[in-house]
């Protein structure tokens, strides 16, 4: 099925940049789009929620103006995170402002709710949903997602457990719409990889972290670069929902990452206090592809290395 012209206007890479929770914000997502691909940030990232008017206001003057400025090579759309879950107060008050400024696409993590896609097809918008299984993925185009994030084993932040390989041929078996595949993609190699899987695109998060762009203290940044897959834990302790975290800030808090206790599920909270330390900010968030993150770059350059790379896996496969 051909992909929804909103999706790949203007892009250079078939890529989306994931959504970061405290990390993307004005400054790193219009980055993203002026580099060729789509760029992204979680609603809940504008604080207080009144904010969020004003980066949907900056962002959307912002690109209009580079696009008349640059009619050979005009930014690519960007995308809005909502987090459904009973936890997120906003969501209503995000999601009329998504309508508002008509966001091209919208990327709904945790719960898939008919309500949020209805708004964002209200005015020609897309939802892209993020699953860990195939259970998820089929209930969420049931909802009406008109795509699906397939989050595979090693991805940053809430991860799954499957191998990309699995999920991707099971999604494939009986969904032919958008697909893109997140979970440690961070050359250009892997980019094609996620393609000759069956996926459309590649959805990537960690390697973004490294920019000069993004909203990470530089010890978090240099973390990323000195970071290898075997630095990464996986776990429930910081949130309640299994993800991947680097050991040295679970270290840095008094923690052994190699033991850590259980969560209690009862307690979900997407940004627990443990022992002082905050989910997110102390305790960092991070996928196993990092071992190939050399240096903190802008993000112009970091995507022209995934373009150099992704035409020479091309070539080297003759396609
Ligand atoms: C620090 C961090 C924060 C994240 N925050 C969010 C978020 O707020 N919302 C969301 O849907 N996904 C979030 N994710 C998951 C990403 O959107 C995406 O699934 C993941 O980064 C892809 O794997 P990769 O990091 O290995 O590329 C986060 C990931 C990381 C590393």
């Amino acid at each position: 099925m051909a992909l929804p012209p909103i999706l790949i206007q203007n892009l250079r890479l078939p890529v989306v940049a994931s959504p970061l929770f405290i990390i993307s914000h004005p400054a790193l997502t219009l980055a993203q789009c002026k580099a060729g691909i789509v760029g992204a940030f979680p609603a809940l990232n504008a604080r207080p929620e009144s904010q969020l008017d004003e980066w949907l206001a900056m962002i959307t003057e912002d690109l209009a103006a580079h696009n008349a400025a640059n009619p050979g090579r005009p930014a690519s759309p960007f995308a809005v995170n909502q987090i459904v879950h009973m936890s997120n107060k906003r969501l209503e008050h995000d999601l009329r402002l998504c309508v508002k400024y008509k966001v091209p696409v919208v990327i709904s993590s945790l719960g898939a709710v008919p309500e949020v896609n209805a708004a964002v097809h209200s005015y020609g918008g897309i939802v892209l949903h993020d699953v860990i299984n195939n259970r998820h993925a089929n209930s969420a185009i049931r909802k009406g997602a008109d795509g699906l994030i397939a989050v595979a084993a090693g991805a940053g932040g809430h991860a799954g457990t499957l191998s990309p390989f699995a999920l991707v041929q099971e999604i494939r078996e009986w969904f032919d719409g958008p697909l893109l595949l997140a979970g440690a993609i961070a050359n250009g190699g892997a980019i094609l990889a996620a393609q000759a899987m069956g996926a459309d695109m590649a959805y990537v998060g960690s390697p973004f972290i490294a920019t000069e762009e993004a909203r990470a203290s530089e010890a978090y940044k240099q973390a990323i670069v000195d970071g290898m897959a075997n630095d990464i834990v996986y776990s429930n302790y910081f949130t309640g929902v299994h993800g991947n975290y680097l050991k040295p800030s679970v270290k840095a808090v008094g923690l052994d990452p190699d033991n850590l206790p259980a969560a209690d599920p009862t307690k979900m909270d997407f940004e627990q206090a443990v022992g002082g330390a905050k989910a997110w900010k102390d305790i960092w968030g991070s996928g196993q592809g990092i071992g190939v993150i050399k240096a903190i770059e802008p993000v112009s350059k970091l995507v022209d290395r995934l373009e150099a790379e992704y035409t020479a896996a091309r070539t080297r496969l003759l396609l």
